[in-house]
């Protein structure tokens, strides 16, 4: 690979998109000498484009800069596809979230029926955007942060099992260092052992280089008994991070992906919920929001410091991409194809683990124990559903579609699971494929 990258963007209009290209510019690791915008939406892609255009001519970065719709320009050439594509935008998440709640149960963009209804969206979307980088670019690296991730990654596991392609969340990142914030530790000093399904698993271990020990024992008392620093949190992500203490007081033996309370206290997730009101409302007069500000203000020549910096979110992505040009192997929590890295889970699950990540690409690591069986228990009926619904979007299949639906841990019975999956074919409309 040449000294430069080129970059491509794909969901280039996101919200995120300002915060992963400060990240690129004040990476030391990660140069680039071009980034493209790649959006199917031109009205989003167009905001964006005013953005980051005004961010690199005010920094007088000396790089090449477009924006496109076109799958051709955005990839022919490329060497790195940051992938944060979300099929529907922001109007279907708020009706993954509210459906289900007018059922009585969790809605949520990726856990439950909701990232049931998103998975089939993203999958259709997310094979398509794969086809054509296939097409324009196949010796291009694909990161790719597109939720849900393990149902999306499992589909790109049948469909293209060899091609270049690093599924990365950054969510173990921000609860280690939450928790890092909440009890003055410092997680650079740390050698995490982690395992589950993506937003769906535990730590094992907590390894301080600088303690010489493993500390998440101690972590476990000190969420248990003073719980996690919230402050400066959004008032969502605040409540998430409450309900961690609520996990491990009943579960005291591991740290839980925050995730989980999805599906181990959907009863109190859907207290704190207003179903009128949903993340997606949220969202859109916030993340959203403050795109057409921002446009606002550039065009009226008002600008001057915009209110992005670098984000975690885009730190990660990157820190994976400079990890593969300079093959120096950095560990990351990466979305893989479990064979064998725990050993007693089927082989042909998606999981995330510990992985090292180098020119070659991702090298996860074996666990080498067995997980324990309430952990083993939950994934095996998570992936289960998963699968299915895999199975039901590349077989056109209804009833593999119900069968995962009712399987799915959030879902009481199978009248619940029906009547939501026939409301989300509606509502899907031309989004999923036709279930017959
Ligand atoms: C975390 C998860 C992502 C998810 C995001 C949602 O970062 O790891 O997978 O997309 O949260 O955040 P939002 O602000 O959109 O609710
Ligand atoms: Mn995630």
């Amino acid at each position: 690979m040449s000294d430069k990258q080129i970059v491509t963007i794909a969901g280039g209009g996101s919200g995120y998109t300002p915060g992963i290209v400060l990240t690129i510019l004040n990476h030391k690791e990660f140069e680039v000498k071009e980034i493209r915008l790649y959006d199917d939406d031109p009205i989003k892609n167009e905001k964006m484009e005013i953005i980051i255009s005004y961010i690199l001519e005010k920094g007088n970065y000396n790089i090449t800069f477009k924006r496109t719709e076109d799958p051709k320009e955005a990839f022919i050439n490329t060497d790195f596809i940051f992938s944060q594509i979300r099929v529907g935008k922001i109007e279907m998440r708020e009706k993954d979230e509210k459906i289900p709640l007018k059922h009585g149960i969790v809605g949520q963009e990726t856990c439950g029926l909701g990232g049931f209804s998103y998975g089939i969206r993203s999958m259709k979307g997310f094979l398509k955007l794969v086809e054509d980088i296939q097409t324009y670019a196949p010796d291009a690296w694909i990161l790719n942060y597109t939720n849900p991730e393990t149902i999306v990654a499992e589909a790109i596991r049948r469909e293209y099992p060899n091609i270049k392609i690093i599924n990365a969340c950054d969510m173990t990142i921000g609860i280690e260092e939450i928790i890092s914030k909440s009890f003055g530790l410092d997680r650079s000093n740390w050698i995490p052992i982690y395992y589950g399904l993506n937003h769906f698993g535990w730590y094992d271990s907590i390894y301080d280089v600088s303690l010489g020990r493993d500390i998440m024992p101690e972590i476990l008392e000190k969420i248990k008994k003073e719980g996690i620093d919230v402050s400066g949190e959004e008032p969502s992500w605040a409540q998430t991070y409450e309900n961690m203490k609520v996990i491990v007081e009943n579960f005291p033996t591991h740290i839980p992906n925050n995730y989980l309370e999805y599906y181990l206290y959907p009863n109190l997730t859907i207290k704190q919920t207003d179903p009128t009101y949903t993340r997606a409302n949220q969202i859109m007069e916030g993340r959203l929001q403050q795109i057409d500000d921002t446009v606002e203000r550039i065009k009226d020549g008002k600008a001057t410091d915009l209110d992005y910096e670098s984000s975690g979110h885009g730190q990660y992505i990157v820190d994976i991409a400079a990890s593969i040009l300079h093959n120096k192997n950095d560990r990351f929590m990466l979305i893989v194809p479990n064979k064998g890295a725990i050993p007693n889970l089927r082989e042909d699950a998606v999981v995330e683990v510990p992985s090292y990540v180098n020119a070659k690409g991702v090298e996860p690591i074996s666990l080498r124990f067995n997980i324990p069986d309430f952990h083993k228990g939950l994934m095996e009926a998570q992936v289960a559903s998963e699968k299915l619904l895999v199975d039901a979007f590349f077989e056109n299949s209804y009833q593999k579609a119900l069968e995962a639906f009712t399987l799915n841990q959030t879902v009481p019975n199978a009248s619940v699971a029906k009547a939501v999956l026939d409301e989300l074919i509606e509502a899907n409309g031309n989004y999923w494929p036709e279930l017959k």
